[in-house]
């Protein structure tokens, strides 16, 4: 039975995003309420929260102070961060979650570096055209709403897995804050209420949702209590048994038992053998503004960071002036159109395709790219192909011929959070359920479920959920993992640890990250100013150009005399940014004004 549409998802996105109001933003105080009702009249907050020692930015202030709390104890940045992963399970059921999957880029100040991929698996019993009907039509349901959206999650075995390597506090402990949050409860706020009731419509549709999220149909207002028996005790085994209880005790039989019982793929055995995947971080190096730097950012199968190393690359040597100058919103834009057509072509998981990273990584493959660019007129995707991607001084493999491009889209959340130790180590993480609350399905051990099986090409040449078009690499196959777009980032300055950053917002993601880092790398902007500043995003298909409500509309005419077609979006992404202030070291804690995020430190 259709409980949700996948457009009727989209549109809500669009709208929240159109109609959401302004907030405060960072906080440099102890913050052990929860976020307080927005307020449309609140300024947003000009300057970053500061703090000598360490800092964490996330969308709640409950889940930022959890890990400063476990800064302040001795722990790292590490054990902060898995102990704010597993407190946003609890705070933020939207995006926070045991039932999803992620990444994790980090950063110690030894200069070590490495990207735990914790992303969701295709069960062993899914298939390329699972979500397609006798009419050979896309089941637009399926893939996002109820037990078969849900693929193999990951999140445990990935924040168990960071602890173990990095570190220095033990599972039960950085589980603590998390179970306490659960057992005691905390106030629903405002916006927790408001979203809740937003989506009611998928959540009533499963009586374990209905009871947790839904209060057993009372619905929760601003100011209640909010318990989770469920996920305490489930959250009190995992901190006992760790990732093993989750994936092949009594969690997972419950998980599994119940997947059999609703026509879900998910069985013990897909539980048990699921890994997360240690890579290789992605780096560049560029000089601007008298200073080197490196970025450090994710690698396949997150299609982010490749996509942002090939955007900034195309605008090396391209004058930004800022973006109430149309000229350089439209080369940018130009930019986000050839990228995302390579996204869509080339990007899959790196375990079952050869991604052609090297090309497409590369300056001189990134000037051709640029040289299609007019500077005076934007380019009509439809003539945007992707290119052919090589490294300098080699030609073009003909295996690096794009493939056949199906779909690419955006969706209200996930949520992006950074941590900065006092010693000078950092973790970017991102992590979701895909859509707001994900498949909408609670498991009896009182978690949602994602309903990541979209991120896959659920139909060649058909706009997943978010409008993105990807190709036949991506398709859906046992144990394969689907293409993302969360791309966390850290970047350094003269060698050091500068920025560490990534957005929420399906493929407005890249476009976000990649502002935010020409905000604080090529513009120079304070660290809250680079949150603070408008947002724009263009995914190659469809061909228009989204620009934040805040541009004003001289901006909007210069970019349509150029040819480009713009739509007007509330707010775009939603970045929890740390910046280190080269002068005196402190962490600048710039938490994203758009919603309600916190940046607390010490
Ligand atoms: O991994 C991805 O690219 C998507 N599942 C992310 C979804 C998302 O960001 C939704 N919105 N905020």
């Amino acid at each position: 039975m259709i409980r949700i549409q996948k457009t009727t998802l989209l549109f809500l996105f669009v709208l929240l995003a159109a109609t959401s109001s302004l907030a405060p933003g960072a906080t440099g105080q102890t913050a052990a309420k929860p976020r307080e009702p927005a307020d449309a009249n609140e300024p947003w907050p000009k300057e970053a929260a500061r703090a000598a020692h360490g800092m964490v930015a996330t969308d709640e202030a409950l889940g930022s102070q959890v890990g400063v709390d476990i800064m302040k104890r001795g722990g790292n940045a590490v054990d902060a961060a898995v102990a704010t992963a597993f407190a946003l399970a609890v705070v933020e059921p939207a995006a926070g979650n045991i039932g999803g999957g992620g990444f994790m880029l980090i950063r110690l100040a030894d200069g070590k570096t490495t990207f735990l991929d914790y992303r969701e698996t295709a069960p062993g019993k899914a298939t390329q055209n699972m979500y397609i009907g006798k009419d050979g039509k896309l089941d637009e349901d399926t893939c996002v709403i109820g037990y078969k959206s849900v693929a193999v999650p990951g999140t445990v075995a990935g924040l168990e897995l960071a602890l173990k390597t990095y570190g220095t506090m033990k599972l039960a402990d950085v589980m603590a804050p998390a179970i306490r949050l659960a057992d005691q409860g905390f106030l629903v706020s405002a916006n927790l209420a408001t979203e809740l009731e937003e989506d009611s419509p998928g959540l009533q549709a499963f009586p374990m949702s209905q009871q947790v999220f839904l209060n057993k149909g009372k619905m929760f207002k601003a100011g209640d209590t909010f318990k989770q028996p469920e996920l305490a005790a489930t959250l009190k085994r995992i901190a006992k048994g760790g990732a093993e209880e989750f994936y092949r005790r009594e969690t997972a039989e419950m998980l599994a038992d119940e997947m059999a019982k609703n026509g879900g793929l998910i069985t013990l055995e897909d539980l048990a053998h699921y890994k997360v995947k240690v890579r290789g971080v992605l780096h560049a190096k560029y000089e601007s503004g008298g200073h080197s730097w490196e970025v450090l950012i994710s690698p396949p199968p997150s299609s982010g960071g490749v996509a942002v190393i090939e955007a900034l690359n195309m605008l090396q040597g391209v004058p930004l002036k800022g973006w109430d100058d149309p000229q350089s919103v439209h080369m940018v834009a130009e930019t986000m159109r050839r990228v995302f057509a390579d996204r869509a072509a080339f990007l899959a998981d790196p375990d079952y395709s050869n991604i052609p990273v090297a090309g497409l990584t590369d300056p001189c493959y990134a000037k051709e790219r640029a040289s299609t660019i007019n500077p005076a007129k934007a380019s009509s995707s439809k003539d945007v192909t992707a290119g052919t991607p090589h490294v300098c001084g080699v030609s073009a493999n003909p295996d690096a011929a794009p493939r056949m491009v199906a779909s690419l889209g955006e969706g209200p959340h996930t949520t992006h959070f950074s941590v900065v130790d006092e010693a000078g180590n950092a973790v970017a993480s991102t992590y979701t359920l895909n859509h707001s609350y994900g498949a909408h399905v609670t498991s009896t051990a009182g978690f949602l479920l994602n309903d990541e099986m979209d991120d896959f090409t659920t139909q060649p040449g058909v706009p997943n959920s978010f409008g993105l078009i990807q190709s036949e690499a991506n398709a859906i196959a046992p144990a394969h993992r689907p293409l993302s777009s969360m791309t966390p980032t850290i970047l350094l300055r003269d060698g050091k640890l500068s920025f560490v950053t990534d957005s929420r917002g399906g493929p407005t993601i890249i476009s976000v990250t990649l502002l935010s880092i020409l905000n604080w790398m090529r513009l120079g902007m304070e660290a809250q100013a680079a949150i603070n500043a408008p947002r724009f995003h263009h995914q190659w298909l469809p061909d228009r150009l989204l620009l934040e409500k805040d541009f004003p509309a001289g901006l909007e005419t210069a970019l349509n005399a150029r040819g480009h077609e713009t739509l007007r979006r509330g707010h775009i992404g939603l970045v929890n940014a740390i910046g280190i202030d080269r002068a005196t070291g402190e962490r600048l804690g710039a938490a994203d004004p758009r919603d309600q995020g916190a940046a607390v430190g010490y």
